[in-house]
């Protein structure tokens, strides 16, 4: 018998489809190497114990009774939901502490929550002895978001789970790795904070609203996506770049882009960069630019300039671990 598992899981950036993919239309999502590590013990009490101090939460305690029953601070709701619908299938004796690490800022709009998700549900399936498939190791993740927040199209779980450059039908009917080198991507950060749910519902309401406008952006980020799973397996960036801009042009059409998202876009290819977007619900957060290696310093410069933050991610790198387990 386990008494201690831990597992990491990486974040994730979108670098094609997204809303799109919410109403069905496939996205393409990669990881980043900045992983989440979530550490589950048996206590041998009926409580459950988390400290996540990584995610704004020193110190959180449960009777295993009240679980998912009164509020819960906003940083735990996927992990508490996530384990009350474990234990209500697969019921167990005491509880566990929970101790959640991000080598990330939660602000950054690469998935922490998505992340820590699949972090802990992949060290709670192992304490216990469990064989999960991925696509078990989804549903059960991907169950506890839609209980929590209603919605959500789950690329990021897929993300975290499944590892590398991702294209990605929503609810992981299609889960198809790409065949893609080192992503020449350069990853600009807002300042901004974005909140997706928000801007999920934004779009929702310009569909109820213009629904023929939306239905042909939507059909238009679903070409580019298929254009654009071709052209990054052959690695032609020019193109890559170009499908960028033309997929940022119909997210406009949406209007999640953002002030400051358009300046660091702007700046990315004024000093040379092959094209660039928002990556994400949008609102701020992040965006990414297609940029040829002899370029980067330039376009990190220039993003600078205009009050962004250029971090260094690598891409595509290895989902869900165990760590540890003892
Ligand atoms: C947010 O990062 C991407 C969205 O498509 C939401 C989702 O797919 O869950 C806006």
């Amino acid at each position: 018998m386990k008494k201690r598992v831990s597992a990491s899981a990486p974040g994730k950036l979108m670098l094609f489809g997204e809303h799109a993919v919410i109403y069905g239309d496939p996205c393409i999502v990669t990881t980043v190497d900045q992983r989440i590590r979530a550490e589950v013990e048996r206590n041998g009490e009926d409580v459950f114990h988390l400290e996540a101090p990584d995610l704004g939460l020193e110190v959180y305690k449960k009777s295993i009774e009240d679980l998912g029953s009164e509020e819960m601070p906003k940083e735990v709701r996927f992990i508490e939901r996530l384990y009350k619908n474990f234990l209500d299938k697969y019921p167990q004796d005491k509880g566990i502490i929970v101790e959640t690490k991000s080598e990330f800022s939660s602000s950054f709009g690469f998935g922490s929550s998505s992340a820590v998700t699949v972090g802990f549900a992949k060290a709670l399936v192992e304490l216990y002895g469990l064989e999960f498939s991925k696509g078990e190791l989804f549903d059960l993740c991907y169950g506890a978001v839609l209980d929590v927040q209603g919605v959500g199209s789950g690329f990021d779980l897929a993300a975290a789970i499944w590892g590398g450059t991702l294209y990605y039908v929503s609810p992981a009917k299609v889960v198809e790795k790409l065949e893609v080198g080192k992503l020449p991507l350069v990853v600009g950060y807002t300042g901004v904070k974005a909140d997706t749910p928000t801007l999920v519902r934004m779009v929702r309401r310009l569909k109820e609203e213009r629904q023929e406008m939306v239905e042909g952006v939507f059909g238009g980020i679903a070409e580019v996506v298929e254009e654009a799973g071709e052209v990054i397996e052959k690695g032609d960036w020019e193109r890559a770049g170009g499908l960028m801009d033309k997929n940022q042009e119909l997210l406009r059409k949406l209007q999640v882009s953002s002030v400051e998202l358009e300046d660091l876009i702007e700046a990315s290819e004024k000093a040379g960069a092959l094209g660039a977007k928002l990556s994400g619900a949008g609102g701020g957060d992040c965006m990414i630019a297609v940029v040829e290696e002899k370029k980067r310093g330039e376009v990190e410069k220039e993003m600078d300039k205009v009050g962004g933050r250029a971090l260094e991610v690598e891409a595509g790198v290895e989902g869900v671990r165990v760590e540890e387990a003892k």
